[in-house]
């Protein structure tokens, strides 16, 4: 059975998760503003939830449909095929409805309406007037966006950005997800060095370091749709065989994770610990002013502060020019931060090649891109010509 479904992103990153789901071989049917929706039998809804890196949640469509008043939204929601998604004992219930430039706009109006329709939708099949919802859960979600409404199931659960690692967190921390998608948006690569000088709880380099040695993201954490009908169990044991079988852990990676705060630094390896790559990572308390590598073209990604305090805002400043002036020291290597502090490129004293604009939530944010060179190609030693 072909399934349709779709993922949201952080707006901007949509080529990015666009790019990882043709990666594991799902087609794309179409992309929007903050999202990507394919399609696949079963084994893609297990297979996105163990592989995609840079998505919230992966959502089974079970419609899309016009409506402007309560009405429509109840009947179009009934006629859909929930009884052939859901057994006799779901525990369904509407998580959550947003509504953007559209005439239905009550969230809680929303909930209850599609609640009710579904629960008529089931009647007609079931032949009861009464769900003891004493079954597995079943979070549905609807979204409205200029009357076109979306209805779908949640087959992840608790948030995909919640791999089971990070447990300690700092002030502001980034998300998995985002991470991930920043440093699959570089050409970094697991044979290249990797610094994060303001790692917080760690989250760049552990998130580099599950990219390196081919880790899934899922490994360690159950889904939702673990307990659905529409995938066996046996599907969801294969993503899992396919995960381990495509690790590579004896993988050499050079990442390097720096925070000022002793702290946060304990709890950075405490969490690459949890996430089994600690061995990849070397942590350490260190001044993003002190530092320095001998080796040529590595990379910094790295989220600095932005001020999110109003005295932290004044130190801005000579904190951004000192960055400027400790990544001009790094021989030929490639930077990249992502920060919401607006004269950031201005302090840095460095134009990026490239910026792009990132949500964050509703922070508007920038990955500030600066491309290193390439390093030289390595001769193959079928060429060198012994003296
Ligand atoms: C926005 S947070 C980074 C969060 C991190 N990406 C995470 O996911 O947890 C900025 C970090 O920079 C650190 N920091 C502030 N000034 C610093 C400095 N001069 N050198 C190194 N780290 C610094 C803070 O302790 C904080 O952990």
């Amino acid at each position: 059975m072909q399934y349709r479904l779709l993922s949201p992103c952080h707006f901007g990153l949509e080529a990015v998760l666009k790019r990882e789901i043709a990666d594991i071989g799902l087609n794309i049917d179409r992309v929007e503003d903050g999202r990507v929706y394919y399609s696949g039998d079963e084994t893609a809804i297990a297979r996105a939830n163990m592989f995609l890196r840079t998505t919230e949640r992966v959502l089974l469509l079970v419609g899309e449909f016009e409506a402007r008043t309560y009405d429509e939204l109840f009947e179009n929601t009934k006629a859909l095929n929930w009884s052939d998604l859901m057994p006799e004992d779901a525990n369904f219930y509407v998580t959550k409805a947003a509504s953007i430039k559209s005439r239905l706009f009550s969230p809680s109006d929303i909930q209850r309406i599609v609640g009710k329709a579904i629960v008529e939708s089931m009647k007609g099949k079931y032949r009861t007037e009464y769900f003891s919802k004493s079954g597995f859960e079943y979070p549905v979600r609807v979204t409205i966006n200029k009357d076109r409404v979306t209805v779908s199931i949640d087959t992840s659960g608790e948030s995909l950005h919640k791999r089971g690692y990070r447990r300690l967190t700092a002030k502001a921390p980034i998300t998995e997800t985002l991470a991930a998608a920043i440093i699959m948006l570089t050409p970094w690569k697991a044979d290249r060095i990797l610094v994060d000088p303001f790692c917080g709880s760690g989250t760049f380099p552990i998130e580099a370091a599950l990219i390196g040695a081919g880790i899934a993201p899922g490994r360690n954490r159950s889904f939702a749709g673990q307990n659905h009908v529409y995938v066996p169990a046996k599907t969801w044991k294969d993503a899992l065989d396919e995960a381990v079988s495509l690790e590579k852990r004896d993988v050499e990676m050079q990442i390097r994770g720096y925070d000022i705060d002793p702290e946060i630094v304990k709890a950075a390896r405490q969490n690459a610990k949890l996430a089994g790559v600690d061995g990849y990572i070397h942590f350490q308390q260190q001044d993003m002013r002190e530092l320095s590598s001998q080796k040529q073209y590595g990379f910094v990604i790295t989220n600095p502060p932005y001020g999110e305090r109003l005295e932290e805002k004044a130190a801005l400043p000579h904190l951004y020019k000192a960055m400027g002036e400790a990544f001009g020291k790094l021989k030929n290597w490639s930077y990249f931060f992502i920060t919401s502090y607006e004269d950031a490129e201005k302090y840095f004293g460095r134009k990026a090649d490239k910026n792009r604009k990132i949500y964050n939530g509703m922070i508007r944010t920038y990955l500030y891109e600066y491309y290193g060179p390439k390093p030289p190609k390595k001769e193959s030693p079928a060429n060198i010509i012994p003296e």
